[in-house]
């Protein structure tokens, strides 16, 4: 660490997550922004430097300046002393800076995964949003912290639940976690219902305020099936130990439940600035932005065990954690490329689950793979699933 002065690297701060780690940093004492990256969003990215003053930006939707676009990082103006990088190369460089501390994986999709392991092999504190990294390549990611010494630690509010609930008992006293889902918009929809949904109905999320693809996500249920392979990989769970129930009012954000039956469970209102906060902070608790629970009016909690439909994606969650190898690579690719066909009006929000069962049921698994063969077997789904949505 920079003395007591954590150096932040923001990955993807133009985002949801990314704007609300900023929010969090504005409000922390002891952290401080050295980079920012943002992807399409550069009026967004320009807004932010000249807020923060970082050290490095870095707009990787080029890998190389040009007249469009981050050229007009310059206009930043001639007090910014900071340095502009440049796609792929620039985001790996941000995130295995020495300078950096913490990095906030805070990309979507399989666009994250490499500046994730970089910083993760570089022995940095990963604050991980960027659940597709393990999704896709859990084993790698956890070796190269191991071998690294880099700490990995939770975003996603269900995992930082877990992490938080798990402090209360040792590792192998752990019986079950149990993640909570808040079932998304269409939670009590039918068949029939489903079949209709549009685009800005799937958009809508009824609690959480989130990014497009993990909104969506969250109607399928797709984002829970994500969930559980991200839960395997950061706390070392088998499939048997990893339940998930439907929680509509997203104030449990998951709980821990031990061998001797007792469940511990962390409650917060619905809003990401506290794990994003805990996930800089840890070990420390300190005041910071997010809302606190008000306990002077009537609320209920209610659990709902998850119907067919949803049990139908969980069990794609259950088989990539049961299987391995390539196969979070390919469900997770083919997840991406039907989000954003239906997202196009390619195709309806109904076909997502099956569609991606079909191609991960095609996929011949390819056990311990390496870098490379993840990256084809993500290269194969994506055309698998083009092909299947052509079809
Ligand atoms: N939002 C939440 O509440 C929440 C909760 C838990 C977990 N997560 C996870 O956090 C991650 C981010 O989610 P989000 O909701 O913040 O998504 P988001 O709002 O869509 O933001 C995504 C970020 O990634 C950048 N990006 C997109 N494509 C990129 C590419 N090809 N290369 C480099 N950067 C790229 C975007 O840049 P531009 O905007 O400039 O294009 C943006 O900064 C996801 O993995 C999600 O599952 C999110």
């Amino acid at each position: 660490m920079t003395g007591n002065i954590k150096n932040l690297a923001v990955l993807g701060s133009t985002g949801s997550i990314g704007v609300s780690t900023l929010a969090v940093a504005k409000e922390l004492r002891g952290v401080r922004i050295f980079g920012l990256s943002g992807h399409a969003k550069l009026e967004r990215l320009m807004e932010q430097v000249k807020e923060h003053s970082p050290q490095v930006a870095v707009c990787t939707s080029q890998s190389t300046p040009t007249s469009e676009g981050p050229s007009r990082i310059g206009e930043f103006g001639s007090d910014w002393n900071g340095r502009i990088l440049w796609g792929s190369e620039g985001l790996v460089e941000l995130a295995t800076a020495p300078e950096v501390d913490i990095v906030v994986a805070a990309i979507v999709g399989q666009a994250g995964l490499e500046s994730t392991l970089a910083a993760t092999q570089a022995g940095k504190r990963v604050a991980l949003a960027n659940k597709e990294a393990l999704v896709i390549a859990g084993d790698l990611v956890t070796k190269a912290a191991k071998d690294s010494g880099a700490e990995l630690v939770p975003i996603d509010s269900e995992h930082s639940a877990i992490w938080q609930a798990a402090a209360s008992g040792r590792r192998e006293e752990i019986r079950r976690v149990i993640l909570t889902a808040s079932g998304g918009p269409f939670r009590n929809f039918d068949q029939q219902q489903l079949a209709a949904v549009t685009v800005s109905q799937a958009l809508a999320h009824p609690i959480w305020d989130m990014g497009p693809k993990i909104t969506v996500d969250s109607a399928t249920m797709l984002n829970k099936t994500l969930e559980m392979i991200e839960a395997k990989w950061l706390f070392g769970l088998s499939p048997e130990q990893i339940e998930v129930v439907i929680h509509p009012q997203s104030i449990v954000h998951s709980m821990v439940e031990f061998v001797d039956g007792s469940v511990m469970a962390q409650l917060s209102p619905p809003d990401m600035k506290l794990p994003i906060q805990y996930a800089l902070t840890y070990p420390a608790r300190m005041p910071g932005p997010a809302p606190k629970m008000n306990w002077d009016s009537l609320f209920r909690l209610e659990f709902i065990p998850p119907n067919p439909l949803q049990r139908a994606a969980l069990a794609l969650g259950r088989q990539v954690c049961e299987v391995g190898g390539t196969s979070g690579a390919v469900l997770n690719a083919a997840n991406e490329v039907a989000v954003q066909a239906f997202m196009d009006g390619k195709l309806s929000f109904l076909e997502i689950v099956p569609s991606c069962r079909e191609i991960l049921e095609q996929h011949q698994t390819i056990p311990n793979p390496t870098y490379e063969q993840l990256l084809a077997a993500d290269c194969w789904a994506r055309q698998e699933m083009n092909q299947w949505i052509l079809a």
